[in-house]
């Protein structure tokens, strides 16, 4: 049995409806397991994944013959980010419960194995392979994630389905929600326990007190800002983004720290604060009114000719090019008053669709381009002509 290092399924969500790293995008797997499986046996293996991709990914980590690296060269710390060599290692890790002997008391220590703790032992029948249809505990896994600023990174979990850190310990004494459903891709160092009150307010309180930093809580030096404005929207009538103001703080910091997730969601009242993100912005140059200076500004658009320029009454349809400038992917043509379904080929190009229906009468039609807020605007008018039979 191997696993992805550092990705568990702890039950958060059933498997089949959240595979995680179990899934695959374009006929490459998430998983590093499935990967070296595939390429141990070949990816005849399943014919659900791409067998080109996975043979040029093999290319990839394969050492190159004339300068004897790796040819995926990434880094592979954020303390060292010079390029090193992407190895797809399998390696045997320190023994599931159970697997490295015991005596039989459940004791924890180095030959513990017997409802114990993992022994720091290799397991010896270990092979450093992954071999074709290998148990893969890959679906529904996830990255065990960093516990850091945990007062303030609330909710838990991928899905945020926990509010506070008493709800992930209790969630973790019951061996995760979906135990049972999930069992074949389970972690299996998971147990049922119970940690009692005390010891789960001291756990509470390390990971809030001890693993968060409180000059963020309290938006001191060296997390201290100016007037932040954030975008918080759009608004329709100007097609401008809104900007909302975080009031600027001193390198002291506030008074009070910063409002948690489970503060904000029940509304508690608390000297604690909170970013309502009601303020509208004020930095002159930048925002009026809470409304964005700088956004992408549409042009108004110019038409030079149409292709073709005119028709015969009760002809059939046909594709109508408009040439000009300023066009955006949101421009649209406009047959007389009408908005027609544009295709936007460039800058420079739209085309529609013109049909029958449009030519049936004679005389001339005014064709426009309108581009929408903000800013934007109509073309000029050119007109396209319809000649009798
Ligand atoms: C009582 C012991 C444990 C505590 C208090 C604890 C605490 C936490 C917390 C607070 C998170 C959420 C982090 C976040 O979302 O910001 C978390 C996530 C996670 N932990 Fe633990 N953990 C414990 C044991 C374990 C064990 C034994 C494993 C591995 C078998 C594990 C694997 C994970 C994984 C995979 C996630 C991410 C889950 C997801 O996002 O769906 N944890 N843990």
């Amino acid at each position: 049995m191997v696993y992805d290092s550092g990705f568990y399924n702890l039950g958060v969500r059933p498997t089949p409806e959240d595979l995680s790293i179990g899934d695959q995008i374009g006929g490459v797997p998430l998983a590093f397991t499935k990967l070296a499986e595939l390429i141990a046996a070949g990816p005849a293996l399943d014919p659900l994944y791409d067998a080109t991709k996975i043979a040029a990914i093999e290319a990839e980590l394969a050492v190159d013959a004339t300068t004897g690296l790796n040819e995926l060269l990434i880094p592979i710390s954020p303390l060292d980010l010079s390029p090193r060599p992407f190895v797809l290692e399998v390696a045997c890790g320190p023994g599931l419960v159970g697997n490295a002997g015991g005596n039989g008391n459940g004791a924890n220590g180095p030959n513990a194995g017997d409802g114990g703790e993992p022994a720091n032992n290799p397991i010896p029948q270990c092979n450093p392979n992954v071999i074709p249809n290998e148990r893969l505990l890959r679906n529904g896994a996830f990255k065990a994630s960093d516990i850091r600023m945990t007062k303030a990174t609330g909710p838990f979990f991928h899905n945020g389905s926990k509010m506070t850190l008493q709800h992930v310990v209790n969630f973790y004494e019951t061996a995760g929600s979906f135990t049972t459903l999930n069992l074949e891709n389970l972690d299996a160092g998971l147990r049922i326990f119970d940690l009692g009150p005390t010891d789960t307010a001291a756990l509470i309180e390390m990971m809030e007190t001890g693993l968060t930093d409180w000059r963020v809580m309290h938006e001191e030096a060296h997390f201290d800002h100016p007037e932040l404005c954030v975008p918080n929207g759009h608004d329709p009538a100007s097609g401008k983004t809104i900007l909302a103001a975080i009031p600027a703080v001193g390198s002291t910091g506030a008074n009070n720290p910063l409002a948690t997730f489970e503060e904000v969601i029940n509304s508690v009242t608390s000297a604690n604060h909170e970013h309502s993100l009601t303020e509208p912005c004020t930095m002159p140059g930048i925002v009026t009114a809470g409304l964005s200076d700088i956004d992408v500004q549409n042009p108004v658009p110019a038409i030079t000719s149409l292709d073709p320029a005119s028709a015969t009454a009760g002809g059939s349809a046909f594709v109508l090019t408009v040439n000009g400038s300023g066009f955006v992917g949101t421009s649209v043509i406009r047959w007389g008053n009408a908005t027609k379904t544009t295709t936007f080929v460039s800058d420079t190009v739209l085309t529609t669709t013109i049909d029958a229906a449009d030519i049936a009468s004679t005389g001339p039609v005014d064709v426009t381009v309108a581009n929408p807020p903000p800013a934007g605007g109509l073309s000029n008018t050119v007109a396209f002509t319809i000649d009798p039979v």
